[in-house]
């Protein structure tokens, strides 16, 4: 498996690949990474003919200093699971050559990234989309693969890709789970034994909340969720909503829209996580 750190020699690698119409399929990544990106990456495996990883922590997607900073950094771990996944190469750049100046674009995503995640974390999804476009620029890919436990990323990411034209499909991908339900992801390292016993009950609220919707208004399905969150102390909940899953609007009836998501994002013992569900 090769390694670069530069713009240049990935740019010509991925270059010759494509005079040789090798597809490439792209997992772009923060690194400290777990079964949820392996399974990203034996997906592109099975549907390319080459697959790149990028480990890069983008520091412009994070609005929390303390969180940038207590991101795990775990390179030789990542290497050693992508060679066994298979992965034929790595983009791993510093941030000066992702950003020799800072980045100044501007994207409008309309009402996409006013809410949820976007509402509670002001720049993030500029940060990812300009992070993004960046490395689709580099990797040139076929097909990029996408978690769809960061829904709405997801959903930018294909309105960016849209917007601009970009001739990259986009692939979503399942959340991939613990066995007790838990949405896998790099922050779950860093809850505490107590924490991580609790954590389950994200996708035990999501999931019954999934079985009631036919009982209740959207209005009051998220309350009833809420309540639930709040039946134990470790919990503050930032979010929990029920929109539509395409506009990831809200909505006063279930017959208002044709599919609806639920999506959280709550704190435990300081660490925050996300989970959604779709609900139909
Ligand atoms: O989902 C992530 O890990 C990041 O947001 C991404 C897509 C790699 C951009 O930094």
């Amino acid at each position: 498996m090769k390694i670069f750190r530069s713009i240049p020699e990935t740019k010509n690698f991925v270059g010759a690949l494509k005079n040789n119409r090798a597809s490439i399929g792209f997992v772009p990544t923060m690194g400290a990474l777990h079964p949820g990106h392996i399974s990203l990456i034996e997906r592109a495996k099975r549907e390319n003919d080459v697959v790149g990883c990028s480990i890069f922590v983008n520091p412009i997607q994070f609005n929390n200093k303390e969180d940038l900073e207590k991101y795990p950094r775990t390179f030789d771990e990542d290497a050693e699971k992508l060679i066994n996944a298979g992965c034929d190469f790595i983009f791993n750049p510093g941030n000066n050559e992702m950003y020799p100046k800072p980045a100044t674009e501007q994207y409008d995503f309309g009402q996409l990234d006013k809410v949820m995640e976007g509402a509670h974390r002001p720049g993030h999804f500029n940060g990812v989309a300009v992070v993004v476009r960046k490395l689709f620029d580099i990797m040139n890919p076929t097909r990029a693969y996408f978690g769809m436990k960061d829904y709405q990323q997801l959903c930018i990411v294909t309105a960016m890709t849209k917007n601009l034209k970009l001739a990259v499909q986009i692939v979503p991908c399942p959340t991939i789970r613990e066995t007790d339900g838990l949405a896998m992801s790099s922050r779950n390292v860093r809850l505490s034994r107590e924490a991580r016993q609790i954590a389950p009950e994200i996708y035990r609220i999501l999931h019954d909340a999934k079985q009631k919707h036919s009982l209740m208004s959207p209005f009051e399905l998220e309350n009833w969720a809420k309540n639930e969150f709040s039946k134990f102390e470790e919990f503050t909940v930032e979010y929990f909503e029920i929109v539509d899953s395409k506009s990831l609007q809200s909505f006063g009836n279930w017959s208002d829209v044709e599919s609806a998501i639920a999506c959280t994002a709550v704190f435990l013992g300081g660490v925050r996580l996300i989970d959604n569900l779709i609900v139909y």
